[in-house]
């Protein structure tokens, strides 16, 4: 087996693409799904490849593909940002785990990580992975993920804080906020979820600052500097998903209390989902991390 760089191009963003559904669609087996997996939206498709693009090119060093005979069968796609370490995708084929290829790909997307004194990882709840995770010094902090039709008359009222649409003409306010709650700003991927088409909520008022990313029904990133100004960012998203799409709010740790009661005063269901992984940092808060750009 030899491990080579994500290059930035459309074909190893496909490949990535298809490694990573077929070791996702084979966990959710794994966990008891009966029926099919959904096919992903055109939209989460495009987003898919266009992750893999833009952190082929930001972080060179820290994405990575593993082949055999020629074929890949496992990818780690890692970033740094400002002393942060992340983990945004991790995944072997199904008919390659429980071989040592998953434990090759993440001490290679770990060594990039070096000098980081923070680390962060949205776990799926794959035992192997949390296995893995474990063994590079991270703390699991499980998570919940609220799924389901909102409720719109139901939500909470905006109660005079004003929200607006954000561009990328905020990007120093998000890497402000993005200081504050996790300890370093996002950089480069505010314009790449903007580019990717992401819907951006912002508040700034005198009493703090913060922001959320929509995509679709899917809350992919939310932060803010109180946890008052976070649920009613949170709101406001949830009563913009289109009617007729499900809402999901993901990666919630118990810390994120202000999500839960307005993911449930909304209508939405709880149950368990993963983990968040985390070295060097206690659970930001209020933050929402997405998966892909934590
Ligand atoms: C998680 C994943 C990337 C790991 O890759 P892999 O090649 O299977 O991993 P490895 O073989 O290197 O290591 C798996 C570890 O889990 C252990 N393991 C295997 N089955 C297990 C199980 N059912 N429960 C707990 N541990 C298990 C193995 O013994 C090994 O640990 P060890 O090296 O300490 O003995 C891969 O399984 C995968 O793609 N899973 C589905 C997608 C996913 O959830 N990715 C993680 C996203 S955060």
């Amino acid at each position: 087996m030899i491990l080579r760089p994500v290059r930035d191009s459309a074909s190893d963003a496909r490949t990535v693409r298809e490694i990573a559904k077929a070791a996702f669609d084979a966990l959710e087996e794994q966990l008891g799904r009966t029926g099919p997996v959904p096919e992903p939206t055109p939209a989460a498709v495009a987003a898919s490849e266009a992750r893999t693009r833009h952190l082929a090119a930001t972080d060179p060093g820290g994405c990575w593909i593993a082949e055999e005979a020629g074929e890949a069968v496992g990818t780690a796609l890692a970033l740094r940002r400002e002393g942060l370490w992340g983990l945004s995708l991790f995944c072997v084929r199904p008919d390659a785990q429980g071989k040592g290829v998953g434990r090759m790909l993440l001490d290679h997307a770990a060594a990039y990580g070096r000098g980081c004194l923070r680390g962060m990882i949205v776990a799926s709840p794959d035992p192997r992975a949390a296995r893995r995770y474990h063994a590079a010094g991270f703390q699991l902090h499980p998570t919940m993920q609220f799924t389901g039709t909102v409720d719109l008359l139901a939500l909470p009222e905006p109660g005079g804080i004003p929200v607006h649409l954000g561009d990328a003409s905020h990007q120093q306010l998000l890497d402000s906020v993005d200081r504050r709650v996790r300890g370093g700003g996002h950089g480069p991927d505010h314009a790449q979820l903007l580019r990717i088409g992401d819907e951006l909520l912002v508040v700034d008022t005198l009493a703090g600052s913060g922001y959320c990313y929509r995509r679709e029904g899917r809350i992919v990133l939310l932060a803010a500097t109180s946890k008052r100004l976070a649920a009613r960012l949170l709101t406001e998203a949830l009563g913009r998903v289109p009617v007729g799409t499900e809402a999901t709010v993901a990666n919630v740790t118990g810390e994120q209390e202000w999500a839960v009661d307005v993911c449930l005063a909304g209508g939405l269901s709880a149950a368990n989902r993963g983990y968040l992984a985390l070295r060097g940092l206690r659970p930001p808060t209020p933050y929402l991390p997405s998966g892909a750009y934590l």
